[in-house]
């Protein structure tokens, strides 16, 4: 049994180092993910483990015991809606933006899980073909967790996986079925490039996007971390960039800088600088001409 003083360490650990806001009552949480790691380290216990904690700085133990904590629950084009607006308005859009700017289109998956997030925009690139000819596509994904990033870049998946939102299509034409499970074609694993990132910490280097994507993990935050990523989010977009979050997630309240677009089923969010241009084409029913 972890103590209220553990169970008040580890909550403070988490919610610093990974922006988890475990809140009260989440024991079982802890004693169900954190005996694994304890063993993985060799200690006797979540007991002894905490102790060790407790007793001076230990990164890996640190990193270890985060990741355990985080959930990483994701599946190929989730929610639907985010992708149809990808696909039929937005990276078309996009598309010819970048292609009159002459520059690549960058795209953010910034809690990526195991990748099925951004493997479903890299099939939908895939699949759209001639619509994204000429222009380069940079799509970057990351994660805090290191075990979900490692299977992220294999690229390789469970039939339970595959069979969660993704099409049958899609399943015949990008996946090959193995002994070891079903591989995304290599062309398409190729179109992604992850690395590990805390949104604790700065993004700056990596740049800005045209798309990102926030979605299913502010939910774990605590307020003050939620307006802090965000704020931090909206730095990170380009001019006339778009900000999905999850279906239950909004900027509402959290930051100025960023406006939700009404009349849309889904958590999208642009600069509040854009937000009267972007609407306009909306209410014409089209987003194809540059917002820059
Ligand atoms: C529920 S999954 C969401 C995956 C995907 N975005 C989706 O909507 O299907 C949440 C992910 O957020 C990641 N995460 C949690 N805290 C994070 C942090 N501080 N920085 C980056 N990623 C984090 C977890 O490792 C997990 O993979």
């Amino acid at each position: 049994m972890i103590t209220s003083e553990d169970y008040s360490y580890l909550s403070t650990l988490l919610r610093t180092r990974s922006g988890l806001a475990l809140g009260p009552g989440k024991e079982y949480l802890l004693e169900s993910r954190l005996p694994p790691v304890a063993k993985a380290f060799g200690f006797s216990s979540v007991i002894e483990l905490v102790a060790t904690l407790r007793a001076g700085p230990h990164r890996d133990l640190v990193k270890a015991v985060c990741d355990a904590m985080t959930t990483g629950e994701t599946f190929f084009f989730r929610d639907t809606i985010p992708f149809d607006l990808l696909r039929t308005t937005i990276l078309p859009e996009l598309a010819d933006r970048c292609r009159r700017a002459g520059r690549s289109l960058r795209i953010w998956s910034s809690a990526a899980s195991t990748g099925q997030e951004a493997y479903s925009i890299a099939m939908l690139l895939s699949d759209m073909g001639v619509q994204m000819s000429g222009v380069n596509v940079e799509l970057v994904a990351t994660d805090f967790a290191t075990h979900a990033l490692n299977r992220a870049r294999r690229g390789l998946f469970t039939q339970i996986e595959v069979q969660r939102g993704l099409p049958e299509r899609y399943l015949r034409q990008f996946f090959i079925n193995t002994p070891d499970g079903y591989r995304l074609a290599d062309d398409v694993r190729r179109r992604v490039a992850f690395r590990e990132l805390n949104l604790l910490e700065s993004f700056r280097s990596l740049g800005q996007f045209d798309i990102v994507m926030c979605r299913n993990v502010l939910i774990y935050f605590d307020t003050t971390t939620k307006k802090d990523v965000l704020e931090r989010l909206a730095s990170s977009l380009m001019p006339g960039g778009y900000l999905f979050l999850g279906a239950t997630e909004t900027a509402f309240g959290l930051t100025d800088r960023l406006v939700r677009l009404p009349d849309i089923p889904t958590s999208l969010h642009v600069r509040r600088e854009d937000f009267e241009v972007i609407e306009e084409r909306l209410r014409v029913g089209t987003l194809a001409t540059s917002v820059a």
